[in-house]
């Protein structure tokens, strides 16, 4: 049987929520990942580093004891975030990074930023302080079409960012278009990207072809192909700007296969697997261990993780759901069959 080994990876973007829900995504994750960068678009956001604390409390509850896990947590910028605050978090070892959500561009963003430029002083202090700056990159206006939205974001609020404050260190979240790659590729080496499965394997037609279907719709949405090809391009180029995210989204089945379905796919489940599809497709297995383990760690100034995982080239169907009843999650690939499987450790 063919696998793969290699250096234990981090998600350096994860949302995990909270409750009930945590006992039912903790152990995907925990199972695979040493470590992930917790969003904090919680209802209500986590905004203090007291908050986050309280929280980082709540996820490892839910890790299995056998499990070896760290939440990396961060904090939700609004208009009302303080110096006084960005302090603490820089001063808390266990607080990683903000997270800028502009007000209404995705789920559980309605308490983000609405005026950036308003926010240039938290910006200076995060570069003083040397906290990285995560962001969504989306312009929320009613008139620019959603396809459009991150290259659009691009010109009017990230060139601005990167130009004030040279020395900040930016994560550009989730990045979908050949525009994201390019600006992350030509700007300093403090400005980064992480890029998701669903992004890498699958074009809008997964979404839109023959049916709408809403578990592959998330922000910023999935684009055309050849966007797709730019991002496996620079997953798979060796390029330490470029990291493994997964943006693993859980929504409950019910609020995605709906009239108004929420944005975000789970990948949890199949992180790992999901990424060596797409890192096999493009004949770069050998750049997977780079991307998902050591990439990330050296931007957030972590030291490489020291255990390893074994991908098997062995078939395995995807259950139909994760959880019960409400709180059911539909994962990505639900019953369709998946070509590595995660060895058990
Ligand atoms: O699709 C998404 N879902 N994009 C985001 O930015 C947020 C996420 C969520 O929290 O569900
Ligand atoms: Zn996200």
């Amino acid at each position: 049987m063919k696998t793969l080994t290699i250096t234990k990876p981090d998600d350096l973007h994860l949302h995990v929520r909270n409750g009930a829900v945590l006992k039912t995504v903790m152990p995907h994750t925990a199972r695979q990942f040493a470590r992930a960068i917790i969003m904090p678009n919680l209802k209500p956001p986590v905004t203090t580093v007291v908050q986050a604390l309280i929280y980082r409390e709540e996820i490892l509850q839910a890790v299995p004891a056998e499990l070896d896990f760290t939440p990396l947590m961060t904090l939700y910028l609004t208009g009302s975030t303080t110096v006084a605050e960005i302090k603490k978090a820089a001063e808390s070892e266990y607080i990683h990074a903000f997270k800028l959500y502009p007000a209404g561009a995705t789920t559980n963003s309605d308490s983000g930023v609405a005026d950036i430029k308003a926010i240039y002083p938290l910006f200076a202090a995060m570069e003083q302080l040397d906290i990285p700056l995560l962001i969504h990159g989306e312009v929320t206006d009613d008139a620019c079409d959603i396809f459009d939205r991150e290259r659009v974001f691009i010109d009017t609020y990230l060139t601005g960012i990167t130009d004030n404050f040279p020395g900040l260190r930016i994560v550009v979240e989730h990045v979908t278009t050949a525009e994201a790659v390019q600006f992350v590729q030509e700007a300093d080496a403090n400005i980064a990207a992480t890029i998701t499965p669903q992004h890498l394997l699958f074009n809008r037609n997964a979404m839109l072809a023959g049916g709408i279907k809403p578990h592959y719709y998330c922000l910023p949405i999935i684009k055309r192909e050849s966007h797709r090809l730019a991002l496996v391009k620079a997953a798979t180029s060796g390029n330490p700007k470029f990291f493994l995210g997964t943006d693993s989204a859980p929504h409950p089945t019910s609020l995605k296969e709906s009239a108004c379905g929420c944005a975000g796919c789970y990948s949890a489940h199949a992180a790992l697997e999901l990424y060596a599809e797409a890192f096999e497709r493009a004949d770069a297995l050998d750049k997977l261990e780079g991307f998902a383990s050591f990439y990330g760690a050296d931007f957030y100034r972590l030291p490489r993780n020291s255990g390893t995982v074994t991908l098997e080239k062995t078939a395995w169907k995807v259950p139909p759901a994760y959880g019960e009843g409400e709180l059911s999650i539909t994962p990505l690939k639900a019953n369709e069959e998946l070509r590595w499987k995660l060895a058990k450790g």
